[in-house]
């Protein structure tokens, strides 16, 4: 009778405190989602690192934001002021700030320099339809003829976000068919006296959020994901995943000896070409690196039942040991690249390919797998660190 009890207890608790894992994984993909799409130097990224550093110190964990900047051209909200009202603009990638006032004058056709010899833009804001001619070569005739700022009508329904290669020298912006076309027109007819501003930040900041526990200063092992997530993207998948099942990590070795040789990272910007994982790895010294066993990364673990795993260097061996040589390079690259990059031996984690990946679709991870893709890495991790497994 009381083995059984015990037995029926024992049950009771791994099966509480599996649902638990999983509910608490899923608890912190859910928060990240809801936040919104994480792109990296937005307000919603410094949230997301915010709710990260929150759940990190609950846990037990010192939390240190890195901070870093790179060059990213955000449109902080771009405005054209007409008879006391506000209209919709986009800020042209690469347009420099600025906030002119003038008379909106149309210029014929495409905006090529013979259109603008038949108009008189000097000091004023010109107007202009898409198409015909390239959005850098419309902005430089219109400076060219003395205009000191210009507004691109799109000749399709909707807005367009126009990309220069180069900085432009007068405040550019676009506006929407619907909104722009009858500008063009009434423009001709009357003199309608606008103000163009076009606020723009050319870098981005980004934060990475670091985690562990007091005085651990070299790390024999750094567990890290992403959390950044492309423009008009939840990033369920990619990778709120991965940053739930890296925190979850923390959360369940937070009491072991083990944690006190680990560093749990929340990389941001690697969306923008690992720009986190980067900037880290180039500030840490080489004695930092080469104390460091391994780099573990988890990226898009939310979908797909197969986990996969790539190791580089010592780690090659661990991954082969469980799925065979996979390469990840076929599916995608990841911050592990940048400590990979400086010699660290680096274990990939992920599933492989998703149907939502980098679209608005990206909404939903099975808990389930965030929780196996979990209690693999507790397996894998005491072999990393060459030492018994917990329990
Ligand atoms: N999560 C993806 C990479 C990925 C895709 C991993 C599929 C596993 C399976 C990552 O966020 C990404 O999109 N990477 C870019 C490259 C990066 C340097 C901007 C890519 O793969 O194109
Ligand atoms: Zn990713």
């Amino acid at each position: 009778m009381q083995i059984w009890l015990g037995m029926t207890i024992t049950v009771i608790l791994i099966a509480t405190h599996s649902l638990f894992a999983a509910d608490s994984l899923y608890a912190d993909v859910q928060a990240l989602v809801n936040l919104g799409a994480r792109v990296a130097g937005s307000p919603t990224a410094e949230r997301a690192s915010e709710y990260l550093s929150n759940q990190y110190r609950k846990a037990g964990y010192e939390v240190e934001i890195q901070t870093f900047t790179y060059p990213k051209f955000a449109d902080a909200g771009s405005s054209l002021r007409l008879d006391g009202k506000t209209i919709e603009t986009w800020a042209m990638v690469r347009s420099i700030a600025g906030s002119p006032s003038g008379k909106l004058v149309t210029v014929p056709n495409f905006g090529k320099p013979e259109d603008f010899r038949t108009v008189d833009v000097r000091n004023q804001i010109a107007i202009v339809k898409r198409g015909g001619v390239q959005f850098a070569q419309k902005i430089e005739n219109a400076a060219a003829a003395g205009a000191i700022g210009i507004l691109i009508v799109n000749n399709q329904p909707g807005n367009i976000r126009g990309m220069l290669m180069k900085p432009a020298s007068i405040p550019a912006a676009s506006l929407s068919e619907q909104v722009g076309t009858p500008l063009l027109e009434q423009a001709q007819k009357t003199d309608l006296r606008v103000t163009l501003t076009v606020k723009a930040q050319p870098d981005a900041l980004g934060r990475n959020v670091i985690a562990h526990l007091p005085n651990v200063k070299q790390p024999k092992l750094i567990i890290g994901g992403h959390y950044d997530s492309v423009e008009n993207s939840p990033g369920a998948n990619d990778n709120a995943s991965g940053t739930a099942v890296v925190l979850g990590l923390a959360r369940s070795l937070s009491k072991s000896p083990q944690a006190s040789q680990i560093w749990f990272i929340a990389f941001d910007g690697e969306e923008d070409g690992l720009k986190g994982s980067d900037a880290f790895v180039k500030r840490a010294t080489p004695q930092f690196l080469s104390g460091l066993k391994a780099m573990l990364n988890f990226d898009m673990v939310g979908i797909n039942d197969r986990l996969l795993l790539d190791g580089s260097g010592t780690m090659s061996a661990i991954a082969n040991s469980i799925n065979g040589d996979i390469s990840a390079s076929q599916f995608g690259g990841s911050d592990h690249a940048s400590f990979k990059s400086k010699d660290v031996p680096t274990l990939f984690f992920f599933r492989g390919k998703d149907p939502n990946y980098h679209s608005p679709g990206d909404q939903l991870v099975e808990p389930r797998l965030l929780r196996e893709t979990e209690e693999t890495a507790l397996k894998i991790i005491p072999k990393v660190l060459n030492e018994a497994p917990l329990g």
